[in-house]
């Protein structure tokens, strides 16, 4: 394909392709959150209680977690539906030669999310110290393995060479060269993520993050904001090292569109998003300060490298599955209407949302 991706694709498909990137990255923003706040909190208990008690991050997520995979699972949702629509088969069957291992996801984010809430309970607080430990590392060990069980379907989905192998021997585990690198991109995109949505959060919450004062909520030596820092760009160093691994795994025609019109563009912004973040983070680490600039150029950094990893993700996808066999069902899809039933449960959810809130907030 000789066109940026979305654009050399028909309208109706394109219209598809849009709808699940943009939906995907809200899914990543949210997901990052709980990916890289489990791993935080599950490395972080291990410095025992003194060193927790001054970490204001631990406090945060310990408080947030919850809500935010709540959040993180609904906004899963969205691409759910849209991804059904552009790769049906493809989609479909990966899931259903992954049987069981695949659908092992649900119970095991039940049991995640409520060791999110045993972890802030009063419960816990009860108990030695030492409980906290196997408790956030359940929980990490739980969000990782799904983390692993999508990014086993999606190179599964793709891999259509083994699928009669995986029905004919039962067997529920395609291991792939692409698997550990390409799960790696999503573990340290996600850390870089978390620091700038820990920053956010801090600013909201009063923390002083712009001229912290000496010496304050020291972990290790380092200070809030260099600990933050440390976190993104252990994170951007890690996306640059897994992506040149998983790119030394495709097959040589995907390799080629990687440089080509349709995502090379793509792949230098996500570079410039990277290189931006690495900047402000490196200025955070020399000064020792936050102040709003650097974080909105921090902030921008990943926006970018996000929103173009996702897009680059597509126009691979959408290059290794051919699309032209889809493209009349995607045009029969997009006349489907239904907007004003949609219209009346957007509202009537819009308004027990509110409700709920109103209510929460009458008993806090
Ligand atoms: C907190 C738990 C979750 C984690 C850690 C997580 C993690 C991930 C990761 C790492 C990917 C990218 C896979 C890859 O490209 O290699 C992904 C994709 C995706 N996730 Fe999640 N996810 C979670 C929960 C969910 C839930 C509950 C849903 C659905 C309601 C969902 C819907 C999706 C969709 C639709 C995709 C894109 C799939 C595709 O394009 O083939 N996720 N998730």
């Amino acid at each position: 394909m000789t066109t940026l991706f979305p654009f050399g694709f028909p309208a109706a498909t394109a219209f598809y392709l849009v709808l699940l990137v943009a939906t995907l990255v809200l899914h990543m923003v949210l997901m990052h959150y709980v990916l890289a706040g489990t791993a935080y909190l599950a490395f972080g208990r291990l410095m025992g209680p003194k060193r927790c008690a001054v970490c204001g991050w631990q406090a945060i997520l310990i408080d947030w977690l919850p809500f935010a995979t709540g959040l993180a699972i609904t906004a899963g949702v969205a691409p759910l539906l849209f991804v059904q629509i552009l790769y049906q088969q493809a989609f479909y069957t990966s899931n259903l030669l992954l049987s069981h291992r695949w659908m092992a996801i649900l119970p095991v984010l039940i049991v995640c999310f409520s060791l999110l809430f045993v972890q802030k309970s009063a419960w816990i607080t009860r108990r030695a110290w030492f409980w906290r430990i196997p408790v956030a590392a359940a929980a990490f060990a739980g969000v990782m393995f799904i983390a692993a069980s999508w990014t086993q379907n999606h190179l599964l989905s793709l891999d259509q060479g083994v699928w009669p192998r995986l029905y004919a021997e039962r067997a529920l585990d395609s291991s792939t060269p692409g698997f550990l690198p390409r799960l790696g991109v999503w573990f340290f995109a996600a850390f870089a993520t978390l620091a700038v949505e820990l920053a956010w959060q801090g600013r909201m919450l009063g923390m002083e993050l712009v001229q912290p004062p000496p010496g304050s909520s020291h972990v290790m030596g380092l200070s809030a904001v260099r600990r933050l820092s440390l976190t993104a760009m252990s994170g951007c160093v890690g996306v640059v090292g897994c992506g040149l691994a998983y790119a030394a795994t495709l097959p040589l025609e995907t390799r080629s569109v990687i440089g080509g019109p349709l995502a090379g563009p793509w792949v230098v912004a996500v570079l410039m998003g990277l290189g931006l973040q690495m900047l402000a983070w490196a200025w955070v680490a020399f000064r020792d300060r936050l102040p709003l600039p650097v974080l909105l150029a921090a902030t921008t950094g990943c926006g970018v490298s996000m929103v173009s990893g996702v897009v680059l993700r597509e126009a691979l996808r959408a290059t290794a599955i051919d699309l032209t066999t889809l493209t009349d069902r995607h045009a029969a899809a997009a006349e489907i209407g239904g907007l004003p039933v949609f219209l009346i449960f957007a509202v009537a959810n819009v308004a027990a949302i509110g409700w709920c809130i109103r209510i929460a907030r009458r008993h806090a």
